[in-house]
């Protein structure tokens, strides 16, 4: 459960501290992020989705096999036979360490960077063993909101219910509220709801992740996040909103049977079933960092310098609740360490 106190447990598998692991990994995952954003960013508006995908993977990953951790990817880009790189699966990291679960999109909006949209980040998060629900890679239908509303919304009420729900938590109307959407036609009923309702609408053409964390920080305009979008960008954004205090719930959302097997076969008794906030992201510790790579509403993309590259991170803890704003400039030519400004 989110917000415990910093209690030494010892983790069975590894005899490492468990309250090390926030401690230990966050800033290292700054650098994976950065690596992987950098890496994406020089693709920008290149057009190849899976061009600034492969490189954003390529630089996290070698990125992650150098840090001190025995790590396994249970959100990554895929099974082994489709994906050579960050696989479910795919053990990371070197020479022992805590022992975690990672879940990983290391270009979380291809087609952004592709076209050099805003709001497509580099991300992470991790947790003891099992401490993320180990999602496969299917539709999830996602009703987040800030911390105001934690807790209070639910799947199955209408859109306005929530919506009023989520409006007096945040002491206005529901006329005042921004809810963000995926431009899918799948939401043409949604979108229909909502602005029958008369909230306003922000249509997103992809990154659901970013507008998940967007609507846990005051100040970005964001109030909700609403509809069906990818399963593990579920798990990623529930980890980010554990250290936030927003809320989520989510039901995957089948496109056929196989999909609904695929779950039972995972352990899921009931693959309808509703998972809230703390079993989307059950552990006790929670690590998320996301580096953007392309502007957004609460981090600036990368930006390239003659002789370096600047980077804005978003760096968060669970237990020992911690929210840092990273703001790093590389420098790769010494002769232009001079070029440093805020
Ligand atoms: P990618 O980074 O893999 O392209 O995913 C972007 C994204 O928009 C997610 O933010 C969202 O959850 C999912 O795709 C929605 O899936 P779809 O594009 O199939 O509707």
């Amino acid at each position: 459960m989110a917000n415990k106190g910093a209690t030494e447990v010892a983790d069975a598998s590894s005899s490492f501290p468990l309250t090390s692991i926030e401690a230990h990994l966050a800033l290292e995952f700054v650098r994976v992020t950065e690596e992987g954003a950098i890496a994406a960013a020089r693709t920008m508006g290149q057009g190849s989705s899976d061009g600034s995908d492969d490189a954003a993977v390529k630089a996290m990953r070698a990125a992650l096999q150098e840090i001190v951790m025995d790590g396994t990817v249970v959100i990554g880009e895929g099974e082994r036979d489709e994906a050579p790189m960050l696989y479910i699966g795919e053990q990371l990291g070197s020479n022992g360490g805590p022992a975690v679960d990672i879940a990983v999109d290391p270009l979380e909006g291809t087609n952004l960077v592709a076209r050099g949209l805003n709001n497509a980040i580099a991300v992470i998060a991790a947790s003891e063993r099992g401490g993320l629900l180990h999602a496969p890679d299917i539709y999830m239908e996602k009703l987040i909101v800030g911390p105001p509303a934690a807790g209070k919304v639910n799947l199955d009420f209408p859109v306005l219910a929530n919506l009023q729900i989520i409006a007096e938590a945040l002491q206005r109307r529901v006329q005042d509220l921004t809810v963000v959407i995926l431009d899918r036609d799948r939401h043409k009923e949604l979108i229909e709801e909502v602005r029958g309702a008369g909230a306003r609408i922000r249509l997103i053409a992809d990154g659901d992740v970013t507008a998940a964390v967007a609507c846990a920080i005051s100040g970005t305009g964001v109030h909700a996040v609403m509809g069906i979008g990818g399963a593990p960008e579920g798990v990623l954004a529930a980890a980010a909103l554990r250290c936030l205090g927003g809320g989520m719930v989510g039901r995957f959302w089948y496109r056929n049977d196989e999909e609904r097997e695929r779950v039972r076969s995972m352990g899921i008794a009931d693959p309808d079933r509703v998972f809230n906030i703390e079993e989307l992201a059950s552990g006790e510790q929670i690590v998320f960092v996301a580096t953007a790579v392309t502007d957004g509403d609460m981090l600036r993309g990368v930006r390239f310098f003659g002789g370096g590259v600047r980077t804005h991170t978003l760096v968060m803890t669970g237990q020992r609740l911690l929210v840092r704003f990273v703001d790093s400039t590389h420098i790769f030519d010494s002769q232009q360490v001079g070029r440093i400004r805020i």
